[in-house]
C-alpha cells in the first residue's frame, strides 16, 4: 500500500481517480480549495469505495501549506491535478493562471526535492500539440506554440518537470497528455460539476437535454471533415484515472525507461460533434435541440491520439467508446437534475 497526494483531489479527474486508487489499497490524501469543486465528492468516492479519503483544504500554490502535507505525510507518489483550466478565462487572467497553475507545480516540486520524495504525476493536456499536422497524433508530434495563457503553463509545466528531474536525480516523473475526458462513474455517486453556462460539449448538451440550456450551438460546420464539424477523442473519465494508476505504478516500481516519460491518453477513436450528438441522443432516447453556430476562435480542426505508446509502456487501453461515456455523462446530469 503506497500513500498518494492528490492536489486537485475532489475535482472532475482527481476523484475518480480517487476511487481507483482506493479500490487497489492505496491511501489517498486529498488536498483541494474548493475553488472549483464541491466538499460533497468526497461523500461520492466514500460511497462507491467504502472508504472516506482523507482531505486537506488546502492550496498547494502557497508553498507553506505544501510543506505542512509534506510533514504531516511521508508520500510515495503525487498526482497533481491541481489547475485552472479555462480556456477563455485565462486570457483575461493570464497572470492568475500561471501564478495558480506554475506556482503549485514549481512549490510541489521542490518540496517532494528536499523531503526525497519521488513519482510525480502530471496532468498535461492534448491542447500542447496545437492543430497536429498528422493524425493520431504521437507523442513524437511537435510542441505548438499555445493558443491561451491556460495552455501555456501545460507547455511550460512540462518543461519545468523536465529541467528538474535533469538537475535533481531523485525526481522522476510521467506527464499525461489528455484528449477530451468526458463522462461519469458509472455509479452517479461522482461526475462533472461545471460552473455556471459549461464551456465544454459534453455537459452542455446534458444540459440542454435536462432542460437546463434552451438549445447546443455547434461550433462550426464547414471544417474539412466528413460531416464539416470538428473532430475529437472523447475518452472515458474512469478510463483515464486508470491509466494514472498505471502511470504511478509504473514510477513506483521503477519500471520507467527515462526518468521523464510523456504519454496520450485517448481512444485512438476520433468523432465528430455531430456524431457526439447522435451518441447521446441514441443512448438517452432524447431529441437534442441543436443549431449550427460559427466557429468558436482556438478550435483546431481535429485531435485524436495515437494511443500505441500507452497501450504498449503502460499496458493500458481505453476500454469505454463514446455511448458509454454518454449514457454515464446522461445518467449523472439526472441525478444532478435543473
Ligand atoms: C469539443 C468540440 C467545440 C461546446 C477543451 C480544452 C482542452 C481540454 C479539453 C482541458 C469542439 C465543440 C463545444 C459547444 C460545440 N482540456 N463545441 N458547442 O475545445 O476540444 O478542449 O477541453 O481542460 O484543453 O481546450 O473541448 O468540449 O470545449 O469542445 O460545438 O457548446 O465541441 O467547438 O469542436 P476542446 P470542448
Amino acid at each position: 500500500m503506497a500513500t498518494i497526494l492528490l492536489t486537485g483531489g475532489l475535482g472532475f479527474i482527481g476523484s475518480h481517480t480517487a476511487v481507483e486508487l482506493i479500490a487497489l489499497g492505496h491511501e489517498v490524501i486529498i488536498v483541494d480549495n474548493l475553488s472549483n469543486s464541491r466538499i460533497e465528492v468526497l461523500e461520492g468516492i466514500e460511497k462507491i469505495s467504502g472508504v472516506k479519503p482523507v482531505f486537506e483544504n488546502k492550496d498547494v500554490s502557497n508553498k507553506l501549506d505544501i510543506e505542512q502535507l509534506c510533514s504531516k505525510y511521508k508520500f510515495d507518489g503525487c498526482i497533481h491535478f491541481a489547475a485552472y483550466k479555462a480556456v477563455g478565462e485565462s486570457v483575461n487572467k493570464p497572470l492568475e493562471y500561471y501564478q495558480n497553475n506554475i506556482a503549485s507545480l514549481v512549490y510541489l516540486l521542490q518540496v517532494f526535492r528536499d523531503k526525497g520524495f519521488s513519482n510525480f504525476i502530471f496532468s498535461s493536456s492534448c491542447t500542447v500539440y496545437g492543430q497536429a499536422d498528422e493524425m493520431p497524433i504521437t507523442e513524437d508530434a511537435p510542441v505548438k506554440p499555445a493558443e491561451s495563457p491556460y495552455g501555456n503553463t501545460k507547455q511550460i509545466g512540462e518543461e519545468i518537470i523536465q529541467e528538474a528531474i535533469k538537475a535533481h536525480s531523485d525526481l522522476n516523473a510521467i506527464s499525461l497528455r489528455y484528449f477530451n475526458p468526458i463522462g461519469a462513474h458509472e455509479s452517479s455517486e461522482i461526475g462533472e460539476l461545471p460552473l455556471g453556462v459549461p464551456l465544454n460539449l459534453v455537459p452542455y448538451i446534458t444540459q440542454t437535454a435536462a432542460g437546463i440550456r434552451k438549445e447546443l450551438k455547434v461550433f462550426g460546420n464547414d471544417y474539412p471533415t466528413p460531416d464539416g464539424t470538428a473532430i475529437r477523442d472523447y475518452i472515458h473519465v474512469v478510463d483515464l484515472a486508470k491509466a494514472h494508476v498505471k502511470a504511478l505504478d509504473r514510477l513506483m516500481k521503477h519500471e520507467n525507461n527515462d526518468p521523464y516519460e510523456v504519454f496520450n491518453l485517448g481512444t485512438g477513436k476520433g468523432s465528430s460533434v455531430l456524431e457526439a450528438i447522435n451518441s447521446f441522443e441514441k443512448v438517452s432516447g432524447e431529441k437534442l435541440n441543436w443549431t449550427f453556430a460559427p466557429r468558436r476562435a482556438g478550435d483546431v480542426i481535429e485531435a485524436y491520439a495515437d494511443t500505441t505508446k500507452a497501450n504498449e509502456v503502460l499496458g493500458w487501453k481505453a476500454e469505454k467508446n463514446i455511448e458509454d461515456c454518454m449514457r454515464d455523462a446522461w445518467r449523472w446530469q439526472q441525478k444532478l437534475g435543473k
